[in-house]
């Protein structure tokens, strides 16, 4: 099965009503649990490669780790995305790379915490997308600063992440100007801020309508009901993986993360892509806190990692099925790069027709 683009996914995800999970992978071990759950499931692949993630493996792994993953798995149509660019080059390398599909975050400055001004994020968001599009290649904008409601910040503990406080306004997308941002950039699809931020810190207290706003997921799919959304900031943090963390010896103060149903609710208000990360990262953890503490005496890696890929594999596939992928992957034909960019030549997928259909 050849790569498919993050358009072309999210067009058959939005025509058949479900949402597709888009897993951050940094090593072979993601990799191969992400693919061994969408193979269960029958289910199409996004995986997501952070800047952190391409310096970590280094970008000829990562491809090649794809490039296997597609050999392994020849029925499962996969997405290869950079998470969070936040500028031209990191975009184009990537598209050199063999991703199918690029963020542009123009929320942000090049420093990837400087909140930066709408006319920044259009006028790079629209040079990228000119670029991709001739390639065939998606891109992923965001309107709005990802960032948590509760307390103005964004996400302390990546590198990525908006410095300081911020007001209300900074921190939800506003539905008008969403409409505008998509008709200029001509995005495939548009991450909104919406109270959800990166991390295991999300939310002091299960989230409510005050600080996971929800309303606006539905204001802006109002608008834009042609568009896909994209939920940045989605695991849910599950209460068992943090118990299990904690009960080996991990030091997890409690939080809350973003329900699944509420996820879900946004898979019913044209959200398409959900991003998790920190999941998996927990998920992986705590079956290795797990292993450290029972078999003291253990020193073979694959002691650790096996178990801890057997943890992911359930999460990934409990995703695959509560969003609605499962089962999603047979029914779709790849379309080539280069038919894409014929498409975009040709008109067909400028975003500006959703957005005349919806005024
Ligand atoms: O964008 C946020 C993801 O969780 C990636 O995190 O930059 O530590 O790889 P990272
Ligand atoms: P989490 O930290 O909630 O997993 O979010 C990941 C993400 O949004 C990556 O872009
Ligand atoms: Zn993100």
């Amino acid at each position: 099965m050849a790569r498919i683009t993050l358009r072309q996914l999210l067009d058959h995800a939005a025509e058949h009503g479900y949402g597709v999970p888009a897993f951050n992978i940094n090593n072979m071990e993601q990799v191969l649990a992400i693919m061994a759950a969408a193979e269960e499931v029958d289910a199409p692949v996004i995986l997501q490669a952070s800047r952190g993630a391409r310096s970590y493996a280094g970008d000829v792994m990562l491809e090649k780790m794809v490039e296997a993953a597609e050999a392994m798995h020849p029925t499962i149509p996969i997405c290869l995305h950079q998470d969070h660019g936040n500028d031209e080059a990191t975009c184009f390398s990537a598209i050199q790379h063999g991703f199918t599909s690029v963020m542009m975050d123009g929320s942000l400055m090049a420093d990837a915490k400087t909140p930066a001004s709408y006319d920044y994020n259009v006028d790079i968001t629209r040079r990228v997308t000119a670029m991709a599009h001739q390639l065939g290649v998606s891109v992923e904008g965001e309107l709005g600063v990802l960032g948590s409601l509760e307390t103005g910040q964004g996400e302390a503990e990546d590198d990525h992440g908006a410095e300081g406080v911020l007001s209300h306004d900074e921190l939800l997308t506003d539905p008008d100007q969403a409409v505008e941002f998509v008709r200029a950039t001509k995005v495939d699809a548009l991450t909104i801020a919406m109270g959800t931020s990166h991390g295991a810190y999300k939310f002091s207290r299960k989230p409510d309508g005050e600080i996971l706003a929800m309303h606006v997921v539905k204001a802006i799919n109002e608008r834009l009901p042609g568009v896909h959304l994209v939920m940045h900031g989605s695991s849910s943090v599950p209460e068992a993986l943090q118990e299990r963390f904690n009960r080996f010896g991990g030091e997890m103060p409690k939080t809350w993360g973003v329900p699944v149903e509420e996820i879900q609710l946004g898979i019913r208000h044209g959200v398409r892509k959900v991003n998790i990360d920190t999941d998996c990262r927990l998920a992986m953890a705590a079956e290795i806190r797990r292993i450290a503490s029972e078999k003291p005496g253990e020193f073979d890696p694959r002691k650790f990692l096996q178990p801890s890929m057997d943890e992911l594999k359930k999460l990934c596939r409990e995703r695959y099925e509560q969003f609605g992928t499962a089962g999603q992957a047979a029914t779709i034909k790849v379309v080539s790069l280069a038919d894409m960019a014929k498409r975009y030549r040709s008109g067909a997928l400028d975003p500006a027709i959703a957005v005349s259909r919806a005024a």
